[in-house]
């Protein structure tokens, strides 16, 4: 059979509008998923939206370079109508996490497929060859998101769909309607805050102001192991959680931070599934202890930084990326050493993984820290000073409240503090900097003396 040649296909100017809606309708879903995330009562639907965000934001950006293969030559933009925008806007204004999941997994991901399809019938073949082989190779993979996303069956809600699929139809048909707008500026402003982290009903929760799981000997005792991996995967949900936040509450911020925060969040699923794996080795679950949501819900707002604010974006920063994970980069490099010798090796290879991932996630936070802070000559060390200082006393103010309060449980979490420190022969628990990893980073000199002056790392090449 020969191939039917086809007369009418696509000029460029036309291939580059079906991959505007596509880069656009990509985009949107990234922007939506990041919005959501934290909002979603079950973890591994977090977990899944964060690795959509990804690669949603990842193929938008592939989409963006074919784009501006087609249309930089004779100067021309690719634009999309503001009809789409109201369309994916009055998805992220669904009234439930089903209404959501529904919408996206069941109406907007089956048109998604379907656009890719027409541009892989329609597109000229040897003119356009580099868009078909990319539209190509991620058909596959979205038709097995969408696969994923409605096995989240208790999540989706058919139901709903009735009143609500006929919006969405309304929305579709009127979709080419209004405006032209820029790829870039075509998102819409955060319709919510999220102050604090959505967890399932009935979940136990560290008190305010305790000192959350304290594993006394989490090097050797196997409860205290598990504690351990239980307290880091709390630190890898808040986290996934506050990057998307980070994405979704500053729509003006450049496309790649986008890719940097949708990335870590992915990273941070990763993560959490690794931990996951660990845990279930060790027969323990996650809820079998107290969860603590305050690595989101702490790092969220601060009272000096105005709501939604750059400051409070890099108040965020700045704690969670460059001063937390930047502990953590040097923590994992030392504890892996120990725990090498401890015969963990199951652990040791994760954290493996996991320190190489840190060392990115602190260099997007002070990347995009420098970048806001030189905007107004701010040096980032006295920025973080500042953090620092209010959130260390907003911590200590929370503290003397509980301590008041809870008495004995306060007494109780000290004898565990001295338990622990009777194992380590009555020494404080060691932090050796981790400089390899700091400078991989990107942390300057005076970055690293700020953290050793701080007395959280120890600098043994001075010491
Ligand atoms: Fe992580
Ligand atoms: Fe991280």
């Amino acid at each position: 059979m020969t191939r039917r040649r086809r007369s009418s296909s696509w000029s460029p100017m036309e291939a580059a509008s079906s991959l505007v809606a596509l880069a656009f309708l990509e985009r949107a879903l990234a922007h939506i998923f990041a919005g959501w995330a934290v909002k979603m009562p079950v973890f591994e639907v977090k977990l899944v939206f964060a690795a959509h965000m990804h690669r949603a934001i990842e193929r938008a950006t592939q989409l963006k370079s074919r784009i501006h293969g087609l249309c930089h030559a004779v100067a021309e933009e690719a634009t999309i109508s503001q009809g789409w925008q109201t369309l994916l806007a009055h998805v992220d204004r669904s009234a439930s996490p089903a209404a959501l999941v529904t919408g996206i997994y069941g109406f907007l991901y089956p048109r998604l497929i379907e656009m890719y399809r027409a541009h892989v019938l329609a597109t000229d073949a040897d003119g356009d060859r580099a868009s078909l082989e990319l539209v190509r190779s991620v058909l596959a993979v979205i038709q097995s998101e969408r696969r994923e996303g409605l096995s989240l069956a208790s999540f989706s809600d058919r139901a709903a769909m009735g009143k609500r699929g006929r919006e969405f139809e309304e929305l579709w048909r009127e979709r080419e309607a209004g405006k032209p707008l820029a790829l870039e500026d075509a998102l819409w402003q955060p319709l919510d805050r999220v102050p604090a982290a959505v967890r399932p009903e009935n979940s136990r929760f560290c008190p305010t102001g305790s000192l959350g799981l304290l594993p006394a000997d989490p090097l050797h005792d196997p409860r205290d192991i598990a504690m351990l991996l239980h307290k880091e995967l709390d630190e890898e949900f808040t986290t996934l959680e506050l990057m998307a936040r980070n994405s979704y509450e500053h729509p003006e911020m450049p496309w790649n931070f986008h890719r940097d925060m949708a990335r870590q969040a992915s990273d941070e699923a990763r993560h959490a599934s690794m931990l996951g794996r660990l845990m279930r080795a060790r027969n323990v679950r996650h809820g079998d202890f107290e969860i603590s949501t305050a690595s989101y819900d702490g790092l969220y707002e601060f009272e000096p930084c105005e709501k939604g604010s750059r400051k409070e974006l890099v108040w965020r920063m700045l704690i969670r990326q460059t001063f937390m994970e930047g502990l953590a980069v040097d923590n994992l490099a030392y504890d892996i050493e120990r725990r090498r010798l401890a015969g963990q090796t199951d652990i040791v290879q994760a954290f493996e993984y996991i320190l190489r991932d840190e060392v990115f996630h602190a260099q997007s936070g002070l990347r995009w820290s420098r970048e806001i802070l030189s905007r107004e000559n701010a040096s980032l060390v006295e920025a973080r000073a500042e953090a620092f200082a209010y959130f260390t006393a907003r911590a200590e103010s929370a503290r003397e409240h509980f301590v008041m309060e809870n008495l004995d449980e306060a007494m109780a979490e000290l004898a565990v503090i001295e338990q622990g420190k009777a194992q380590r022969g009555g020494k404080r628990p060691e932090r050796p900097l981790n400089r390899t990893g700091r400078r991989q980073a990107g942390y300057t000199e005076e970055d690293i003396s700020q953290i050793v002056a701080w007395g959280f790392a120890r600098d043994k090449s001075v010491n």
